[in-house]
């Protein structure tokens, strides 16, 4: 399946809304600053980062349906954040958590020059984790906690240039 990523349209939000049945689920992909229930609508604005500047994205199949989400910031210069992060949850498994930070990796770097990424992970979200160690991701201890960790990945050649696509 080819899939690449595109700046979310509305009937995305009611796609990615539907992948989270629960409180659970919202704040383990999206922390706690996201109510639940939520009405779709209203997404793109529950998920605006405090002081701006996010880019959003969707990762979209060869007929143009969503299958993934994903965002980045800028945390603090140097760096670039990657968040909310997600796999419609009929496709979970296959590989396309990883083509989707792949692409959002790429895309971030694009987009804002910095030379490393960083994301956190709920420890016991075993998945996104081990995911996102396979990417080369390492753990920034002082910057995690008992429940989150503070992940961070120096860029190389591979993530920048046309790698993976840019949106
Ligand atoms: C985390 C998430 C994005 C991964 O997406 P995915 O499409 O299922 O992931 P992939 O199929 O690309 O798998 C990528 C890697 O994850 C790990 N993985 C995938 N499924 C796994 C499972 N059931 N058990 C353990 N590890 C698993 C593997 O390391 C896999 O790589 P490999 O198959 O090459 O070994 C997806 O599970 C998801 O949307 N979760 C809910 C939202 C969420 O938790 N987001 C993360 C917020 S930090």
């Amino acid at each position: 399946m080819n899939v690449s990523l595109r700046t979310p349209i509305a009937s995305d939000f009611v796609a990615i809304a539907s992948w989270i049945p629960d409180a659970a689920a919202g704040l383990r992909w999206a922390g706690p600053r996201l109510p639940f229930p939520f009405a779709a609508s209203d997404l793109s604005v529950l998920l605006a980062v405090p002081g701006g500047g996010e880019a959003s994205y969707s990762l979209i199949d060869d007929s143009s349906k969503p299958c993934g989400f994903g965002q980045h910031w800028v945390l603090r210069p140097g760096a670039v954040h990657l968040g909310r992060i997600i796999v419609a949850p009929d496709a979970r498994g296959c590989g396309l958590g990883r083509v989707l930070c792949q692409q959002l990796i790429s895309a971030a770097l694009h987009a804002t020059s910095e030379t490393a990424v960083t994301l956190r992970a709920y420890r016991d979200n075993t998945v996104a984790v081990r995911l996102y160690s396979t990417l080369g991701f390492i753990e920034v201890a002082e910057e995690s906690t008992d429940d989150v960790l503070f992940m961070k990945m120096l860029a190389n050649n591979s993530f920048h240039g046309a790698a993976f696509g840019s949106p």
